[in-house]
Order: structure tokens, then sequence, then C-alpha cells
């Protein structure tokens, strides 16, 4: 009898030390699941998770995340395949660095090399590790270099939908596509998490040329900032002389730095409330200067209808726009030290546009679930 119970509690107590470990593991894979799905930068370095902490020192500086990546150096062979020897089908544009390819790697995977003719040179390599160090969600991975027969090339990762201009008023048929405002908010949310996150590095990493034709959008819809540093790597390395003048297209030009030539911080949150006077209007504000000094009216319920996009239709607040419109206004400050920090954009924008999203759920408009772009809501936060 009492033999029997010993077995019985041994065996219960089996159960409940296997039920336990089972739940404990269930619970570590599940908890550390949920911490790389929320990770921005893809790492399990709660270091390099922690952004503004990342131990790394620009420019040129020899520290950079541990554990990071890295810069990885091609061979011209195979560039030359992936590209089908730099073959005119594959140029995609021409950049500030010089011509961009698409490329497929034996991998499989799509890559965009920009190539310039340039001498060989260590401050190049030494650049290229630290940009390619940098990582985020919301930023265009710098993958590696190669440095063969005099030509300088830039390997990226290869972003698959284009710029936010060519989807706001650019010519292909993308431009005709409705993105309704709160898109357009989390679109302008994870762009400001990717300008933040450099400007978290210390000393700041500033942009020096962000534009709307920089944004670029993944399948997904996933904003991702390109070129971060691209301005301080031909700085550094030389070469072409227009590197001497400001890259930045004019009218993303921070007033400040027109008069004095010097970039902050604080110049790449001019050109980014540009950015979001372009998303909200659906314009290019190189054709239509009146953009900038119109937003300077934000209260004014006139200027809601004349700056706003009409294809956004009525699918937003008008106190959600108003208060897009007053922080857009914030950032165009002509006086650098006024305008917020990229952190503040960041909360700002975030809690915009949630309380959009659920003042436009509860009034039980629109059909926010099957929209384009719709899987950003579940996933950018
Ligand atoms: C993110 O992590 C996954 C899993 O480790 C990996 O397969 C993928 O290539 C990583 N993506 C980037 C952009 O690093
Ligand atoms: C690329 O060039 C190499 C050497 O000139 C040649 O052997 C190869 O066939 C070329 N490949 C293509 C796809 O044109
Ligand atoms: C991305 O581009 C592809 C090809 O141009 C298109 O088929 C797809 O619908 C686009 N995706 C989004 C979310 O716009
Ligand atoms: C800049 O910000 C200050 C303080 O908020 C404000 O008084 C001023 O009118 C703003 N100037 C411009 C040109 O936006």
């Amino acid at each position: 009898m009492s033999g029997t119970l010993v077995v019985a509690l041994i065996a219960a107590a089996g159960v409940v030390a296997f039920v336990g470990i089972g739940f404990l593991l269930w619970y570590c894979l599940f908890h550390r699941r949920s911490i790389s799905r929320t990770s921005e930068t893809n790492s399990s370095d709660p270091s390099v998770q922690a952004g503004g902490n990342v131990e790394l020192t620009l420019p040129g500086g020899g520290s950079y995340p541990s554990g990071s990546q890295g810069a990885r150096s091609f061979v011209l062979d195979e560039l030359n395949l992936a590209t089908k020897n730099f073959s005119s089908i594959n140029l995609i544009g021409y950049g500030k660095f010089g011509e961009v390819y698409k490329g497929l790697l034996q991998d499989g995977m799509i890559v965009a090399i920009k190539s310039r003719q340039a001498a060989p040179s260590r401050e190049f390599t030494d650049e290229v590790r630290i940009l390619s160090s940098i990582r985020h969600r919301n930023l265009v991975s710098l993958l590696g270099y190669c440095q063969e027969k005099d030509l300088q090339m830039l390997i990226y990762e290869y972003i698959p939908n284009g710029s936010v201009s060519s989807h706001l008023y650019g010519t292909s048929q993308m431009s005709s596509e409705k993105l309704e405002f709160k898109h357009r908010l989390s679109i302008a949310h994870g762009a400001a998490k990717g300008l933040a996150h450099l400007h978290g590095f210390d000393p700041p990493l500033v942009h020096r040329n962000f534009k709307t034709g920089n944004v670029l959008v993944d399948e997904d819809f996933i904003p991702k900032v390109a070129d971060a540093g691209l301005r301080n790597l031909m700085e550094r390395i030389g070469g072409s002389s227009s590197t001497s003048q400001p890259m930045a297209d004019d009218v993303f030009l921070d007033p400040e730095v027109k008069q004095s030539g010097s970039f902050c911080a604080k110049s790449d949150v001019y050109s980014f409330g540009v950015f979001l006077l372009e998303l909200v209007s659906g314009r290019d504000a190189r054709s239509d200067q009146s953009l900038i000094t119109k937003a300077q009216n934000y209260q004014d319920p006139g200027t809601i209808s004349s700056v706003v996009d009409p294809r956004m239709g009525s699918s937003f607040t008008t106190e959600g726009m108003k208060e897009f419109l007053r922080l857009v206004f914030w950032c165009l400050n002509t006086t650098a030290e006024r305008r917020p920090p990229m952190s503040f954009v960041v909360s700002e924008l975030n809690r915009i546009h949630d309380k959009e999203i659920s003042l436009t759920t509860v009034m039980g408009e629109g059909t926010p679930t099957v929209t384009l772009g719709s899987q950003l809501f579940t996933a950018a936060k």
C-alpha cells in the first residue's frame, strides 16, 4: 500500500518536474522570440538593441559594435557575375557616389552596387567597416565593399519597392496609389526611427542628405533610410569636386547650413520636416516652394485643405492632422536649436499614429486591416 503510494508520489513529482521544466523552456524560447521580433537591429546583443548606447566612435574612430556582421570584402569577379559584367540592363540609377547597379549574388541575395572610378585607399575600407556595422530595421544596410582595378564599390542590400517620392509624385504608375494618412504616419514614424538611430551615436552621425528620395520602402512598405554616412565617407576619401558642396537638394537644406555651411543633428530635423510635408501633401517641395510657407499657418483650417493630399479623401481626423502639421512646423523652424530632437519626433509621431488608429477605428471608418502596408501596424513597433 505505502509502496504504491511512494511510487505514485515519485511519479507525480516526476510529472510536475517535467511540466515545470517544459514550461520554463517554453517561456525562455517564447521570451527570446519576442525579444528578437521587437528588436530594431535584428541582433541579440543587448547593447546593439539599446540603440543610443552602441559603442561606436565616428568618424574614423576604431570602435564599433562587437559581434556585428562587419564589412564583407567582395571580389570583382563575383560582382561581374552578379551584374552580367555591369550590363546597362542592370543600371538602376546615378547617385553622388557613382553609377548604381542591381545585382544577384550567387547565394540568391539581391544587392545594389554603387560604383565609381578611384584609386584604392585605406580610408575607404576603414570608413566602410564603420558604416557596415550600423544595422537598423529602418536603415538600408551597407554590406561591404570592393576595391579592384581602380574601382571603388559599395554594396548595399537592395530595397525592392523604390523611394517614397516615387510613390508620392513619381512618374511611375505607383504615384496613383492611395496611401491613407495612417500609412503615411507609419512611414514617417519608421523613417524617424532610422534617423534617430543615427543621431543616437556619440557623436551623432548626421545624415546630411536626408530627402524623400532617400527613404526607400520594402515590399511590406517598411521605410529604410538610404545613404547614411555616405557624405562623411565621400568627404574622407575625397575625389568628386561636388563633395565640398552641400549635397542635400536645396529645398531640404537647413537655412542655417546655407549660411554657415556646417551641419548638425538639427539640420537633419529640418530636412525631415520637409519630408513630412511632402508625405502629407503628396507634392514635390522642389517644384512647390509655397508648401513650406503654407505649413506655417497650420492652425488655420484652410491650410489643411490647401496642404493635405486630396488623394487621402477623408481618411483622417482633423485633430490628428493638426497635430501632425504642428510637428512639421516645429521641425521647420528656421532656428536650429528651436527644432525638436529626432527622439522627440519619433515619440510624437508614434503618439499621433496610435491616436489616429484608435479614433478612426472607434468611428468604424474605412477598412484598416486590408489596405496597403497594413502589415506595418502589427510589425512596426
Ligand atoms: C536577421 O536574423 C535572421 C535570423 O538570425 C537572419 O536570417 C537574417 O538574415 C537577419 N537579417 C538581417 C538583415 O540581418
Ligand atoms: C563577362 O566577361 C567575361 C570576361 O570578359 C566573359 O567571359 C563572360 O562571358 C561575360 N559574362 C557575361 C554574362 O556577359
Ligand atoms: C512592390 O513592388 C512590386 C513590384 O513593383 C509590386 O508588385 C508590389 O505590389 C509592391 N508592393 C507594395 C506593398 O507596394
Ligand atoms: C521658432 O520657434 C519659436 C519658439 O517656439 C517661435 O517663437 C518662432 O515663431 C519659430 N519661428 C519660426 C520661423 O518658425
